[in-house]
């Protein structure tokens, strides 16, 4: 099968491509490759995200934001309507969808379509503080039937320090967007700017697109995103997903930020802050810790 090119397996569950680790069976080298030749559109909305970054819920904002502003075509599901660009699996030609085109990622910017350099399509780049992020992937882990179990969540830190995770390493993912970011017409936001004001947030997001929303349509985006209404709804929180694949629920805890430190040990923490030092220490980036 196609995942035979995609060498070294990094476990049962990993190969790793053009220096990303991606999920076996769920993506062949042959269609990453092709991803450099994708035809992006001007109108084209990307959102980008390492893994349990805030996806789903930066997803049913922008699709709401392009819903709320008109003209959207109607899909059964978020996962229908923004796909994942790296993931093939129901995927239909996008050259014949219309516009305007959502995709999410959490590709690395090599290997994304070359033609987001243009500076049109616009990208949304949400990141998480790593040791929530960490917790969230380790609890996410034990449910995907795709993912590994974590033996423990000292063996899944170690794992995840080392990027032998599905999207590979946090950190050089982090790095990758930001050490390229004038390369791109991209936003950053975190996890944390939206648990804190969501509103806020939802506004940014619209003003990025060119959005015209009122107050009231500002309004509705966020009480569409609300971890509460996410939760109960079936086309936005991922509930769709055949339950033989995935056990848990992408809607785990959301609205706290810091749960780290209900299953962080101090020496544990220590040695993230230490990683996060060595690896990134020079970017100078800001994160609203608590
Ligand atoms: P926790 O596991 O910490 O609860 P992703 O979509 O990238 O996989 O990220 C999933 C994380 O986002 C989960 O974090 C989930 O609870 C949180 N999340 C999803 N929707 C949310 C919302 N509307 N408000 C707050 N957090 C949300």
């Amino acid at each position: 099968s196609a995942h035979e090119n995609c060498e070294p397996f990094i476990t049962d569950y990993l190969c790793r491509y053009k220096n990303y680790n991606f999920l076996i069976e769920k993506v062949t080298a042959e269609y990453i490759d092709s991803l450099q030749s994708f035809e992006i559109r001007d109108s084209d909305i990307f959102l980008v995200t390492y893994p349990k970054s805030g996806t789903i819920w930066t997803q049913q904002i922008i699709i709401s934001i392009c819903e709320l502003s008109g003209g959207l075509n109607e899909y059964p599901n978020n996962y229908y309507h923004m796909p994942w660009l790296e993931y093939t699996e129901g995927q239909k030609d996008y050259s014949l969808r219309p516009s305007p085109r959502l995709f999410a990622s959490h590709l690395i910017p090599t290997l994304m379509p070359p033609g987001l350099k243009d500076k049109k399509t616009k990208i949304i780049y949400v990141m998480r503080n790593p040791k929530d992020n960490i917790v969230s992937y380790y609890h996410f882990s034990g449910d995907l039937t795709d993912m590994e179990t974590p033996k423990s969540f000292d063996w899944f830190l170690e794992e995840y320090l080392k990027g032998n995770v599905l999207a590979s390493s946090w950190f050089d993912h982090i790095r990758e967007w930001h050490s390229k970011k004038d390369q791109y017409n991209i936003l950053f936001l975190t996890y944390e700017d939206m648990i804190l004001d969501l509103k806020t947030a939802v506004t940014k997001i619209c003003r990025f697109l060119g959005k015209n929303l009122s107050e009231e349509a500002i309004e509705q985006v966020v009480e569409k995103s609300t971890f509460k209404t996410m939760k109960k709804d079936s086309k936005a929180n991922y509930e769709f997903l055949p339950k033989e694949r995935f056990r848990g629920n992408f809607m785990r805890k959301g609205n706290v930020i810091g749960d780290w430190k209900n299953i962080f040990t101090v020496a544990q923490s220590e040695r993230v802050d230490k990683v996060l030092q060595e690896k990134l220490g020079d970017l100078s980036l800001k994160f609203i810790w608590e």
